[in-house]
Protein backbone atom coordinates (compact mmCIF):
# COMPACT_ATOMS: atom_id res chain seq x y z
CA UNK A 1 0.00 0.00 0.00
CA UNK A 2 1.56 3.76 -0.76
CA UNK A 3 -0.04 6.16 1.26
CA UNK A 4 -1.99 9.43 -0.26
CA UNK A 5 -2.20 12.73 1.04
CA UNK A 6 -4.16 15.58 -0.38
CA UNK A 7 -1.16 18.15 -2.71
CA UNK A 8 -0.89 21.42 -0.64
CA UNK A 9 0.88 24.01 -0.34
CA UNK A 10 3.36 24.30 2.89
CA UNK A 11 5.80 27.24 1.49
CA UNK A 12 7.12 29.28 4.70
CA UNK A 13 5.58 33.03 4.75
CA UNK A 14 9.25 33.93 5.08
CA UNK A 15 8.48 36.88 2.72
CA UNK A 16 12.20 35.91 1.04
CA UNK A 17 13.00 34.00 -1.69
CA UNK A 18 15.67 31.04 -0.18
CA UNK A 19 17.72 29.59 -3.09
CA UNK A 20 18.89 26.16 -2.75
CA UNK A 21 22.54 25.02 -3.92
CA UNK A 22 23.23 21.58 -4.30
CA UNK A 23 27.08 20.82 -4.57
CA UNK A 24 27.78 17.96 -6.73
CA UNK A 25 31.41 18.03 -7.25
CA UNK A 26 34.59 16.25 -5.73
CA UNK A 27 36.50 13.38 -7.56
CA UNK A 28 34.94 10.50 -5.74
CA UNK A 29 38.33 8.87 -5.05
CA UNK A 30 36.90 7.19 -2.23
CA UNK A 31 34.44 5.74 -4.30
CA UNK A 32 36.67 4.25 -6.92
CA UNK A 33 36.37 2.21 -9.24
CA UNK A 34 32.44 3.01 -9.04
CA UNK A 35 33.31 6.57 -9.62
CA UNK A 36 35.71 6.10 -12.30
CA UNK A 37 33.33 7.58 -15.06
CA UNK A 38 30.23 8.81 -13.18
CA UNK A 39 30.17 11.41 -10.64
CA UNK A 40 29.15 10.23 -7.41
CA UNK A 41 25.99 11.82 -6.82
CA UNK A 42 24.36 9.85 -9.96
CA UNK A 43 24.98 6.95 -8.08
CA UNK A 44 22.31 4.74 -7.31
CA UNK A 45 20.91 4.60 -3.43
CA UNK A 46 18.61 1.96 -3.82
CA UNK A 47 15.56 2.85 -6.61
CA UNK A 48 17.00 6.36 -7.63
CA UNK A 49 20.16 8.47 -8.10
CA UNK A 50 22.12 9.85 -5.24
CA UNK A 51 20.83 13.53 -5.97
CA UNK A 52 17.19 13.12 -5.28
CA UNK A 53 17.98 12.70 -1.73
CA UNK A 54 19.22 16.42 -1.12
CA UNK A 55 16.88 18.04 -4.23
CA UNK A 56 14.10 16.48 -1.84
CA UNK A 57 15.21 18.72 1.57
CA UNK A 58 15.45 21.25 -0.24
CA UNK A 59 11.94 21.04 -1.89
CA UNK A 60 10.88 20.02 1.93
CA UNK A 61 11.80 23.35 2.77
CA UNK A 62 9.75 25.15 0.41
CA UNK A 63 13.10 26.17 -1.89
CA UNK A 64 12.15 26.03 -5.57
CA UNK A 65 15.03 28.04 -7.09
CA UNK A 66 17.95 25.40 -7.45
CA UNK A 67 21.60 26.04 -8.59
CA UNK A 68 23.59 22.06 -9.18
CA UNK A 69 27.18 22.95 -9.21
CA UNK A 70 29.08 19.48 -10.68
CA UNK A 71 32.77 19.15 -12.98
CA UNK A 72 32.73 20.47 -16.18
CA UNK A 73 32.64 16.84 -17.32
CA UNK A 74 29.71 15.62 -15.39
CA UNK A 75 27.68 18.87 -15.89
CA UNK A 76 25.51 17.72 -18.57
CA UNK A 77 24.67 14.51 -17.05
CA UNK A 78 22.44 16.25 -14.55
CA UNK A 79 21.23 18.55 -16.88
CA UNK A 80 19.86 15.64 -18.61
CA UNK A 81 18.43 13.75 -15.34
CA UNK A 82 17.03 17.31 -14.10
CA UNK A 83 16.54 19.60 -17.46
CA UNK A 84 15.37 23.14 -16.17
CA UNK A 85 13.34 21.59 -13.43
CA UNK A 86 10.03 22.85 -14.63
CA UNK A 87 8.41 19.50 -14.68
CA UNK A 88 9.10 19.66 -10.92
CA UNK A 89 7.60 22.82 -10.54
CA UNK A 90 11.16 24.51 -9.83
CA UNK A 91 13.74 26.74 -11.67
CA UNK A 92 17.49 24.63 -11.89
CA UNK A 93 20.45 25.88 -13.11
CA UNK A 94 23.77 24.48 -13.50
CA UNK A 95 27.19 25.92 -12.59
CA UNK A 96 30.59 24.17 -13.21
CA UNK A 97 33.14 23.64 -10.82
CA UNK A 98 36.50 23.19 -12.46
CA UNK A 99 38.31 21.54 -9.50
CA UNK A 100 37.71 20.39 -5.76
CA UNK A 101 38.02 24.26 -4.64
CA UNK A 102 36.40 23.52 -0.73
CA UNK A 103 32.61 23.56 0.24
CA UNK A 104 32.36 27.28 0.75
CA UNK A 105 33.48 27.61 -2.88
CA UNK A 106 30.19 27.12 -3.87
CA UNK A 107 28.74 30.26 -2.46
CA UNK A 108 31.64 31.75 -4.90
CA UNK A 109 30.49 29.90 -7.91
CA UNK A 110 26.57 30.81 -6.46
CA UNK A 111 26.83 34.10 -5.88
CA UNK A 112 25.12 35.87 -8.80
CA UNK A 113 22.51 33.13 -8.66
CA UNK A 114 21.62 33.66 -4.93
CA UNK A 115 21.57 37.66 -5.42
CA UNK A 116 20.12 39.11 -2.47
CA UNK A 117 18.79 36.59 -1.13
CA UNK A 118 19.33 33.78 1.79
CA UNK A 119 20.67 30.38 0.87
CA UNK A 120 20.58 26.71 1.79
CA UNK A 121 23.79 25.12 0.60
CA UNK A 122 23.59 20.90 0.98
CA UNK A 123 25.82 18.73 0.02
CA UNK A 124 25.00 15.59 -2.89
CA UNK A 125 25.94 12.99 -0.93
CA UNK A 126 23.82 13.69 2.08
CA UNK A 127 21.08 11.80 3.39
CA UNK A 128 17.93 13.10 5.67
CA UNK A 129 15.37 11.28 6.85
CA UNK A 130 12.52 12.07 9.61
CA UNK A 131 9.30 12.30 10.41
CA UNK A 132 9.63 16.29 11.51
CA UNK A 133 12.27 17.42 9.24
CA UNK A 134 9.80 19.53 6.68
CA UNK A 135 8.47 20.97 9.89
CA UNK A 136 12.22 21.95 11.08
CA UNK A 137 12.97 23.12 7.89
CA UNK A 138 10.67 25.28 7.69
CA UNK A 139 11.12 26.86 11.03
CA UNK A 140 14.32 27.26 10.68
CA UNK A 141 13.97 29.26 7.29
CA UNK A 142 12.13 31.79 9.20
CA UNK A 143 14.34 32.01 12.37
CA UNK A 144 17.35 32.01 10.53
CA UNK A 145 19.79 35.34 11.71
CA UNK A 146 23.71 34.02 10.85
CA UNK A 147 23.76 30.51 10.37
CA UNK A 148 22.14 27.55 10.99
CA UNK A 149 23.67 24.06 11.28
CA UNK A 150 22.14 20.80 11.60
CA UNK A 151 23.50 18.85 13.87
CA UNK A 152 23.67 14.90 14.48
CA UNK A 153 25.22 12.48 16.99
CA UNK A 154 27.36 9.83 16.07
CA UNK A 155 29.95 7.67 17.06
CA UNK A 156 32.61 8.44 15.03
CA UNK A 157 32.41 12.34 15.25
CA UNK A 158 36.34 12.72 14.39
CA UNK A 159 35.51 12.14 10.67
CA UNK A 160 33.33 15.42 10.51
CA UNK A 161 32.87 18.91 11.75
CA UNK A 162 32.16 19.02 15.26
CA UNK A 163 30.12 21.51 17.10
CA UNK A 164 30.14 22.80 20.85
CA UNK A 165 26.94 24.08 21.81
CA UNK A 166 25.32 26.08 24.89
CA UNK A 167 22.00 25.16 25.84
CA UNK A 168 20.53 27.72 23.76
CA UNK A 169 21.53 26.22 20.59
CA UNK A 170 23.75 28.95 20.33
CA UNK A 171 27.47 27.19 18.85
CA UNK A 172 30.50 27.95 20.71
CA UNK A 173 33.10 26.41 18.93
CA UNK A 174 33.36 24.38 15.54
CA UNK A 175 36.42 21.73 14.71
CA UNK A 176 36.53 20.23 11.64
CA UNK A 177 37.74 16.70 11.97
CA UNK A 178 39.23 16.77 15.28
CA UNK A 179 41.73 14.73 16.68
CA UNK A 180 39.92 14.92 20.17
CA UNK A 181 36.18 15.86 19.14
CA UNK A 182 34.49 18.55 22.42
CA UNK A 183 30.77 16.02 21.43
CA UNK A 184 29.64 13.93 19.33
CA UNK A 185 27.71 16.16 17.71
CA UNK A 186 28.75 16.24 13.32
CA UNK A 187 28.07 18.78 11.21
CA UNK A 188 25.97 17.25 8.41
CA UNK A 189 25.93 18.52 4.70
CA UNK A 190 23.02 21.22 5.09
CA UNK A 191 24.17 24.85 6.10
CA UNK A 192 21.50 27.79 6.27
CA UNK A 193 22.98 31.13 5.40
CA UNK A 194 21.84 34.88 5.42
CA UNK A 195 23.08 36.87 2.40
CA UNK A 196 26.06 38.19 3.78
CA UNK A 197 27.49 34.80 3.68
CA UNK A 198 28.00 35.37 0.00
CA UNK A 199 30.76 38.43 1.23
CA UNK A 200 32.24 36.65 4.08
CA UNK A 201 33.14 33.39 1.82
CA UNK A 202 34.62 35.83 -0.87
CA UNK A 203 36.62 36.70 1.71
CA UNK A 204 37.99 33.55 2.70
CA UNK A 205 41.84 32.47 2.62
CA UNK A 206 42.29 29.13 1.07
CA UNK A 207 43.51 26.40 3.56
CA UNK A 208 46.72 24.50 3.63
CA UNK A 209 45.33 22.32 0.86
CA UNK A 210 44.21 25.07 -1.12
CA UNK A 211 40.70 24.70 -0.83
CA UNK A 212 37.90 27.55 0.90
CA UNK A 213 36.91 25.75 3.67
CA UNK A 214 33.43 25.87 4.92
CA UNK A 215 33.71 25.17 8.85
CA UNK A 216 36.64 28.69 8.48
CA UNK A 217 33.67 30.18 6.85
CA UNK A 218 30.66 29.10 9.80
CA UNK A 219 33.70 29.74 12.30
CA UNK A 220 32.97 33.49 11.19
CA UNK A 221 29.57 33.15 12.25
CA UNK A 222 30.53 31.53 15.50
CA UNK A 223 32.69 34.51 16.47
CA UNK A 224 29.79 36.84 15.89
CA UNK A 225 27.89 34.66 18.01
CA UNK A 226 25.03 33.97 15.32
CA UNK A 227 25.69 30.28 14.57
CA UNK A 228 22.63 27.74 15.76
CA UNK A 229 22.73 24.41 15.49
CA UNK A 230 19.76 22.36 15.33
CA UNK A 231 19.91 19.23 16.58
CA UNK A 232 18.37 16.66 14.43
CA UNK A 233 17.68 13.97 17.14
CA UNK A 234 16.16 10.46 17.59
CA UNK A 235 13.75 9.84 15.02
CA UNK A 236 15.89 11.41 12.43
CA UNK A 237 18.30 9.35 10.23
CA UNK A 238 21.52 11.11 8.31
CA UNK A 239 23.86 9.58 5.55
CA UNK A 240 26.65 10.52 4.09
CA UNK A 241 27.68 8.30 1.21
CA UNK A 242 31.10 8.43 1.41
CA UNK A 243 32.58 5.12 1.12
CA UNK A 244 30.87 1.93 -0.25
CA UNK A 245 30.08 0.55 3.18
CA UNK A 246 27.97 3.93 3.82
CA UNK A 247 26.00 3.50 0.75
CA UNK A 248 25.59 0.75 0.87
CA UNK A 249 24.08 1.26 4.25
CA UNK A 250 21.95 4.25 2.95
CA UNK A 251 20.89 2.20 0.15
CA UNK A 252 19.32 -0.62 2.44
CA UNK A 253 18.08 1.85 5.17
CA UNK A 254 15.97 3.38 2.07
CA UNK A 255 14.67 -0.23 0.76
CA UNK A 256 13.63 -1.05 4.50
CA UNK A 257 11.48 1.91 4.36
CA UNK A 258 10.28 1.20 1.27
CA UNK A 259 9.43 -2.84 1.49
CA UNK A 260 8.54 -2.57 5.27
CA UNK A 261 6.18 0.87 5.40
CA UNK A 262 5.33 1.70 1.28
CA UNK A 263 7.61 4.74 1.94
CA UNK A 264 9.71 6.05 -1.02
CA UNK A 265 12.41 8.02 0.65
CA UNK A 266 13.42 10.93 -1.96
CA UNK A 267 10.48 10.96 -4.29
CA UNK A 268 11.37 14.21 -5.64
CA UNK A 269 7.82 14.21 -7.55
CA UNK A 270 6.01 13.02 -4.43
CA UNK A 271 7.79 16.13 -2.52
CA UNK A 272 6.97 18.14 -5.34
CA UNK A 273 2.99 17.35 -5.48
CA UNK A 274 2.72 17.47 -1.75
CA UNK A 275 4.46 20.73 -1.42
CA UNK A 276 1.93 22.16 -4.16
CA UNK A 277 4.44 22.58 -6.82
CA UNK A 278 2.74 20.58 -9.56
CA UNK A 279 -0.80 18.77 -9.74
CA UNK A 280 -1.82 15.37 -10.05
CA UNK A 281 -1.81 15.49 -13.91
CA UNK A 282 1.53 16.41 -14.06
CA UNK A 283 2.27 14.13 -11.47
CA UNK A 284 0.99 11.18 -13.32
CA UNK A 285 2.74 12.50 -16.69
CA UNK A 286 5.95 11.92 -14.74
CA UNK A 287 4.96 8.58 -13.66
CA UNK A 288 4.19 7.71 -16.85
CA UNK A 289 7.63 8.69 -18.40
CA UNK A 290 9.11 6.08 -15.63
CA UNK A 291 7.78 3.23 -17.26
CA UNK A 292 7.23 -0.05 -16.18
CA UNK A 293 9.45 0.65 -12.96
CA UNK A 294 7.86 0.14 -9.78
CA UNK A 295 9.03 3.99 -9.18
CA UNK A 296 6.89 4.90 -11.83
CA UNK A 297 4.37 2.76 -10.69
CA UNK A 298 4.04 4.12 -7.37
CA UNK A 299 3.66 7.75 -9.04
CA UNK A 300 0.80 6.78 -10.58
CA UNK A 301 -0.73 5.59 -8.16
CA UNK A 302 -0.20 8.53 -6.26
CA UNK A 303 -1.57 10.68 -9.49
CA UNK A 304 -4.52 8.26 -9.31
CA UNK A 305 -3.77 7.41 -12.99
C1 LIG B 1 32.30 17.82 4.98
C2 LIG B 1 32.47 18.95 5.98
C3 LIG B 1 32.23 18.45 7.40
C4 LIG B 1 30.87 17.81 7.50
C5 LIG B 1 30.69 16.73 6.42
C6 LIG B 1 29.24 16.24 6.36
O1 LIG B 1 33.30 16.88 5.18
O2 LIG B 1 33.78 19.51 5.84
O3 LIG B 1 32.31 19.52 8.30
O4 LIG B 1 30.70 17.25 8.79
O5 LIG B 1 31.02 17.25 5.11
O6 LIG B 1 29.04 15.28 5.36
P1 LIG B 1 33.77 15.86 3.99
O7 LIG B 1 32.67 14.87 3.83
O8 LIG B 1 33.95 16.72 2.78
O9 LIG B 1 35.03 15.24 4.50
Amino acid sequence: MTSRREGSSHIPETGETMRGIILAGGSGTRLRPITAVSSKQLLPVYDKPMIYYPLSVLLLAGIREILVISNPEHLDAYRRLLGDGRQLGLELAYAEQDRPRGLADALRVGREFVGEEPLALILGDNIFYGHALTEVLRTERERLDGCTLFGYSVADPERYGVAGVDDTGRITSLEEKPTEPVSNLAVTGLYFYDNEALDMAAGLTPSARGELEITDLNNLFVEQGRARMVTLGRGNAWFDTGTHESLLDAALFVRVLAKRQGVRLACIEEVAYHMGFIDAEQLGVLGKECGASSYGRYLRELAGV
